[in-house]
């Protein structure tokens, strides 16, 4: 039996991840340890939380003796990690809570693991930790984009995009240049993970994946912040001359390949994950604004004048774009929605669970947390 932790399972992707594998693999023991920071809800797991092969712990990964005790208590032969400090605008403003759980947190669990595991008679042997970074640590893309082409840059199939686009794009040897307190601390993580496995022969596997949509996303990041404004009628702050490019993911699809890496991924290795779906974020902004609108039966883009350009983020990357052919030779796996679809899915989730929403943003969930856990 598999006994692996997730951390940060009460978190956007975590979330996907923890209820995939906990559907997924019945016989195996799915422990979700998160902090429950202002990003960690447990009301996006309410679906699964009374499986038997579920358990979760609220606890801090720079805890490094509940770690350990956990790992020994739990048997643990896998760990799954996501839990981190994910928005770069926070990271801005408080980087040292970044370097805290992103870093030091990282540290944590590696050294957890490797005392743990070394212990065994078997040792590394079956045993795998497996690191959720970005590809924000590679830094920032040129425009490349030939004029005149409309948006999404990418519905083509990888190869094609690559014959309309050059090879402008992060491979898993792409140099780390990260930009931003947040990515910074992220490339950090990967580092000691890389040096876990050079050094001690931990199994260790390091992912960097694209932006991600899709249900139960904090309303801090833009997809579901400008679905609930649209929806309100409130400004719509767009960063700069909103030309930034970034390359969306539906969630799911990460989380397919998340399952499909921890179980056949090379140890040792990196794999790029991504959608071939790069979209400047003004042309997303009105996608988003014109379904809202449709599925609010208003008129479609009535709510275009809600848009307000604002001072841009401090060292805005300008173009994320993910080469995932790695991934796709070696393991055969691909997004399996195109984003049209995946954005309407997305925004009529969210206009279908306004509880969801309107819970986080009246601050009665906070409320509800510090009643139960005591202040955040
Ligand atoms: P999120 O902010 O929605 O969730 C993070 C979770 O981690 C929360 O549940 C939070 O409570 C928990 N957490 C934070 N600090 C903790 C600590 N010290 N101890 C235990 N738990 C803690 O983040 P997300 O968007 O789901 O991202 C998950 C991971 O995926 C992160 O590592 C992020 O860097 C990476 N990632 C995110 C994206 C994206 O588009 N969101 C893309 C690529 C990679
Ligand atoms: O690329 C992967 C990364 O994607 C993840 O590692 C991060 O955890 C995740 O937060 C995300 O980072 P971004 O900074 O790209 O996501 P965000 O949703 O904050 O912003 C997307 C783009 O939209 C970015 O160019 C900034 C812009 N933006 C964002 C907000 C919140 C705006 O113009 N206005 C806004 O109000």
């Amino acid at each position: 039996m598999k006994s692996i932790i997730i951390t940060g399972g009460a978190g956007f992707i975590g979330s996907h991840v923890v209820r995939l594998f906990v559907n997924k693999y019945p016989e195996y023991r799915i422990i979700n340890v998160d902090k429950l920071t202002y990003a960690g809800n447990l009301a996006n797991l309410k679906d699964i939380e009374e499986k038997p092969n579920y358990r979760f712990v609220k606890a801090d990964i720079c805890d490094f003796d509940t770690m350990y005790t956990l790992m020994q208590e739990e048997h643990v032969t896998g760990i799954i990690h996501l839990a981190a400090e994910s928005h770069v605008d926070r990271s801005i403003k408080d980087p040292f809570t970044f370097a805290r759980t992103n870093v030091m947190g990282t540290l944590s669990l590696l050294q957890a693991a490797k005392l743990y595991w070394e212990a065994q008679p078997e040792k590394y042997e079956g045993k795998r930790f497996y690191h959720i970074s970005t590809d924000e640590v590679y830094g920032a893309l040129e425009m490349t984009h030939p004029d005149g082409i409309e948006p999404p840059f990418s519905t083509l199939a990888s190869s094609e995009h690559h014959e309309a686009y050059g090879e402008d794009f992060f491979v898993e040897t792409t140099k780390y240049n990260p930009h931003s307190p947040y990515s910074a601390s992220k490339a950090s993580s990967d580092h000691f993970v890389r040096a876990f496995h050079d050094t001690y022969g931990m199994p260790t596997i390091v992912t960097n994946c694209s932006n991600n949509y899709g249900p139960y996303q904090f309303p801090e990041k833009l997809i579901p912040l400008f679905i609930n404004n649209i929806r309100h009628r409130k400004p719509l702050p767009v960063y700069g001359k909103g030309e930034n490019v970034r390359d969306w993911l539906y969630v799911e699809d990460h989380a397919r390949a998340i399952d499909l890496i921890f179980h056949q991924g090379t140890i040792a290795e990196t794999y790029n994950i991504g959608g071939f779906n790069e979209w400047k974020n003004i042309d997303i902004i009105k996608v988003v604004i014109n379904t809202v609108d449709r599925l609010l039966g208003r008129e479609e883009g009535e709510d275009m004048n809600l848009i307000t350009y604002v001072t841009d983020r401090a060292g805005h990357d300008m173009r994320y774009a993910i080469d995932s052919r790695k991934l796709q030779a070696e393991l055969g796996w691909e997004p399996s929605l195109q984003f049209e679809e995946g954005i309407e899915k997305t925004v009529r989730w969210y206009l279908d669970h306004q509880e969801w929403m309107d819970n986080i943003t009246s601050g009665e969930y906070e409320k509800y947390y510090d009643d139960m856990y005591g202040k955040r």
